[in-house]
């Protein structure tokens, strides 16, 4: 019965030509050096199942913001666990995709035909620091608004446009509760589904010429 239900939705969805294109490829003769890539995929799903938990209880208001982090801390079950996680595989997400970029780089596996790989890449990289500073600020207590303050500051240091920044990043001059709303809307819309596009497009050029092999002495 199911074999039916199958050929009858591949007849019409094509699931064999999907699958023959995907994943029926030769298993790549990697090492552990290429499970990173994978790793940084693992991370962003996982960071973003959490978050979901997590916007069921956060406020972004400045009058509500801390109490909220504190209530899902305190009293919602298994809170902790899911903010400790979302908090602290946001720092992983950084360091194993920087790992993943140096071996990428170690390995020259950025030369043609895979530049393209690379520069996708690197917006990946700039997203996801992105993802952390936006993060940053929204439990809203001291240290977030202060590292946010300076943070700001350095990107308004920029030549000629440097205002412009700083009040595009802040919703005006100083942090407001505006500030607040951008950094969260920007943390949970606007960024992800970003990244979520890039890493289309990176599995896309990743499937599309395979795993480059390790220099070799020949190399
Ligand atoms: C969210 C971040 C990222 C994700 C999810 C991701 C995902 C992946 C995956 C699954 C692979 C294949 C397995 C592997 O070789 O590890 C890969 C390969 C690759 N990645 Fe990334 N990556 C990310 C960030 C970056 C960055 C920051 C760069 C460089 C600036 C980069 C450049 C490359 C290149 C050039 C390859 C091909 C390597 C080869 O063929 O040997 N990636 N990536």
């Amino acid at each position: 019965m199911w074999n039916k239900v199958y050929a009858w939705l591949d007849e019409r969805l094509g699931f064999n030509g999907l699958y023959k294109g995907l994943l029926d490829r030769p298993e790549p003769e990697g090492n552990w050096w290429n499970t990173l890539g994978s790793a940084s995929l693992f991370l962003f799903v996982m960071q973003g199942l959490t978050g979901i938990f997590l916007t069921v209880y956060y406020t972004p208001s400045p009058d509500h913001a801390y109490d909220s982090i504190r209530y899902i801390m305190n009293d919602v079950a298994f809170g902790w666990m899911i903010r400790g996680i979302h908090h602290w595989g946001a720092s992983l997400m950084v360091l194993v995709v920087f790992i993943h970029m140096v071996r990428v780089f170690v390995t020259a596996s950025f030369k043609y035909p895979r530049e393209l790989t690379w520069l996708v890449g690197v917006g990946l990289l700039l997203l996801t620091v992105g993802m952390g500073f936006t993060g940053y600020l929204l439990p809203w207590h001291q240290q977030a608004y202060w590292a946010t303050t300076v943070g700001t500051r350095i990107a308004g240091s920029v030549p000629f446009i440097g205002d412009f920044i700083l009040k595009v990043l802040r919703g005006g001059p100083d942090l407001s509760a505006l500030t607040l709303q951008r950094f969260f809307s920007a943390h949970i819309w606007i960024l992800p589904g970003l990244l979520a596009a890039l890493i289309g497009a990176h599995l896309f050029l990743i499937i599309k010429h395979g795993e480059s092999h390790f220099p070799d002495e020949e190399d």
